[in-house]
């Protein structure tokens, strides 16, 4: 996607030097647009826990180019071995994204068939290169389903704008490239439908307003910044046409866990008979899990980015105050889950499906059992 009119990813190979991995510091923006380059497993380690890259799909990209960083660290001797401690070191960084664990395995697997080491970093680099380049294709194609439903929406509704509601970033800067909740609003912005985005703000750490907002303003997308709790009032009075998130686990049920607050958007959608669609590609699904509530893990995170907020002050400088008495304790949950019940539609590069598990399966057979 562009930044300044120029094409990016989020996570790419230094063309200069095939040992260095370089990503956008998603921590500076909306303020500074910087690159942030990964020599060692332990960069991209600290990448994803400092998130400086964060976002299903991109969490699961780095840990895809860190487990080839960790290829071409590990001594020839315990190849496997340094390998696999790698991959648990990536996979302990964050618990609900679905994608983390599914790129480290993906990457273990691909290298199984190596006849040497050489080979084995050969397949490695390989293989990282494919996940990003799958994701951003299956980003595309949720895109070209979304733009079927973004279709139907603006037909009943002839000559007007189309209202979306998204929550936290599931955007381009989630992913490697386009995004998953924002592949049907670029590709209706592309095909001429006239699409406003309402952008939850998304505390604690704001995603909303600091990513969400810069993307879509980098592509021309009309958008208007909302506080978290505005979106229920805006449901009621008729400006939300389309509630449309991403989401970092889906069960093989259909429930979704998401960014915090993406439970409460739902219920309102539901009151207001809106549609509440979730865009996800199949890396997001664990199709381990039936029951999301009970069995999806979610990220507990320091009290202080509740207790804090970020921004840019009167001198130019990022700077973050404290919203509350000195000692008041602060909990802060990362993410929640989405009942199935609650969602109108899934969008995967497969297709759309209701959030079932038969409908979802009969996406994705190979996972019957
Ligand atoms: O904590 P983050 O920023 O990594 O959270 C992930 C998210 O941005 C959202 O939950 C998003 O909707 C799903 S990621 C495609």
């Amino acid at each position: 996607m562009k930044v300044n009119g120029q094409d990016y990813r989020t996570i790419w190979l230094n063309p200069l030097d095939e040992r260095t991995v370089q990503v956008i510091d998603q921590t500076a923006l909306p303020h500074r647009f910087a690159v942030v380059d990964l020599h060692t497993m332990e960069d991209a380690r600290q990448a994803i826990a400092a998130m400086t890259v964060r976002g299903a799909g991109l969490i699961g990209a780095c840990a895809a180019f860190g487990m080839y960083l960790a290829a071409l660290e590990a001594p020839d001797s315990h190849f496997m071995q340094h390998l696999n401690t790698a991959g648990e070191t990536l996979k302990g960084t964050r618990p609900t994204a679905a994608n983390l664990a599914w790129a480290v395995e993906r990457m273990l697997g691909a290298m199984v068939p190596a006849v040497e080491v050489a080979h084995a970093r050969v397949l490695a680099k390989r293989e990282a290169l494919a996940i990003a380049d799958q994701d951003v294709e299956h980003c595309r194609r949720i895109g070209q389903y979304g733009l079927h439903l973004m279709r139907d929406i603006a037909q009943g509704k002839p000559g007007q704008t189309i209202n979306i509601l998204t929550h936290c970033n599931a955007g381009w800067l989630a992913f490697v490239d386009i995004g998953s909740a924002t592949a049907p609003i670029y590709a209706a912005h592309q095909a001429g439908i006239a699409v406003h985005v309402w952008v939850d703000e998304t505390r604690p750490r704001n995603q909303g307003a600091s990513l969400t907002a810069w993307e879509l303003g980098q592509h021309g997308i009309a958008h208007t910044l909302i506080a978290d709790n505005a979106g229920g009032h805006l449901m009621q009075h008729g400006l939300v046409d389309l509630v449309i998130t991403g989401a970092d686990r889906v069960t093989r049920c259909g429930d979704v866990a998401n960014k915090i607050g993406t439970y409460l958007k739902a219920l309102a959608a539901r009151d207001n008979g809106i549609p509440m669609v979730v865009a996800l590609p199949s890396s997001t699904f664990d199709f381990n899990l039936r029951d999301g509530v009970a069995h999806i893990p979610i990220e507990e995170r320091d009290g202080a980015e509740v207790r804090y907020i970020s921004g840019l002050n009167s001198h130019g400088c990022v700077e973050a105050v404290r919203i509350c008495p000195p000692k008041t304790p602060a909990r802060n949950w990362g993410f929640d889950v989405t009942p199935s019940r609650l969602i109108t539609k899934l969008i995967c590069e497969r297709g759309v499906c209701d959030a079932n598990e038969a409908a979802i399966l009969s996406l994705f057979p190979e996972h019957y059992r």
